[in-house]
């Protein structure tokens, strides 16, 4: 029988099975290297390194293997609704990736069979985001080397199943199963072994930690919210995304207009709808990188059992108590 823990750690270079997810904001070139190298696996959010925090795509790349000699991912938002000009960019930052020696890919939001196709070329893993089983079962066919089951406990754009049903449903699809939304303490993540999983991924513990480029007050947030705290909006991408209940998130309120919510309906108009919350979204949620004052904060329900800031070396080790056999 395939031991999919030991699978998934081959197939990252890690020593422990846990991914810092790709995050706009808080995937800084810092935080992705300091989870590497404290021996867990950070994933680089292209457009947050770029845009968001100012780097040269080639050169943060560069600067995160200055931090760390160990691996590291990149994440690939495919996102069938957008326009030429967004594909070429991925395509470019793909072969940029592939020049400086990364050998792990995470995707997400559409078809990656043309990445599974180059990335097999170069003997590059491929993981990718899902929602539920038959996404699963289409993408395992697609020659994916894992999935990250995203459930509906994570923060960001979030899932609609439990981990458990992913498990129920998938157990013997062949491939590890990653167990991505609401991990925030050791035990969380032995549960998710138990349940099964081959590993985890976890953004919002992570983003609480001295590494983070995040504000000061969104990093407390995490730490003083509850699962209470955590309500869902479709006001970011036209699907619900997880946030802390703040004054600037209940001020607009949690979900579109009839004018957006009819075009989510329409199939042909749907990508021009998640785009012009995207770009909106994207303005006010860039912020919270910069501005203490700015209380758009994407979160999961692990935040219950996040109760403090931390290095990212001891959020890491802490979890290291967990034996993975
Ligand atoms: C602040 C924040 C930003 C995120 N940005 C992205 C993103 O740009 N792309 C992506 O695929 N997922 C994004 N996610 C979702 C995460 O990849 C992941 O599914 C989620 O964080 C897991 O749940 P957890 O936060 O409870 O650990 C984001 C999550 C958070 C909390």
């Amino acid at each position: 029988m395939i031991n999919y823990k030991q699978q998934f750690l081959k197939d990252t270079g890690a020593e422990v099975p846990i991914v810092c997810d790709p995050m706009y904001p808080g995937s800084n070139p810092e935080l992705v290297a300091a989870v590497s190298d404290a021996g867990a696996f950070g994933v680089v959010q292209p457009v947050a390194l770029t845009s968001l925090y100012g780097h040269d795509f080639r050169k943060g790349l560069q600067l995160i293997k200055k931090l760390t000699n160990k691996p590291f991912g990149v994440n690939f938002t495919i996102f069938g609704g957008a326009n030429q000009k967004y594909h070429d960019q991925m395509k470019e930052w793909m072969e940029i990736s592939i020049e400086e020696g990364v050998k792990f890919f995470l995707t997400s939001l559409g078809k990656p069979h043309e990445i599974v196709k180059i990335a097999k070329q170069h003997s590059i893993k491929v993981y990718h985001d899902v929602p539920n089983k038959k996404v699963a079962l289409a993408m395992r066919d697609a020659g994916v080397d894992g999935l990250n089951c995203i459930n509906w406990r994570g923060g960001g754009q979030t899932g609609i199943q439990s981990a458990e049903q992913f498990m129920e449903e998938l157990h013997d699809i062949g491939i590890p199963l990653i167990c991505a939304g609401g991990i925030g303490d050791v035990n969380d993540f032995q549960k998710a072994l138990d349940l099964g999983y081959a590993g985890v991924q976890m953004g919002t513990r992570f983003l609480a930690t001295n590494e983070c480029k995040i504000t000061d007050s969104y990093k407390m947030a995490i730490v003083d919210s509850d699962e209470g705290d955590i309500v869902w909006t479709n006001k970011i991408a036209g699907n619900n995304s997880s946030v802390i209940k703040t004054d600037d998130i209940m001020r607009g309120g949690l979900r579109t207009g009839p004018v957006i919510n009819f075009m989510l309906r329409k199939p042909k108009l749907k990508k021009y709808a998640r785009m012009y919350l995207m770009n909106k979204g994207v303005k006010n949620y860039s912020r919270t990188s910069f501005d203490d004052n700015v209380q758009f904060w994407q979160a999961g329900k692990g935040v219950g059992h996040i109760n403090s800031v931390e290095s990212v070396a001891d959020v890491v080790n802490s979890f290291k108590s967990v034996e993975v056999t």
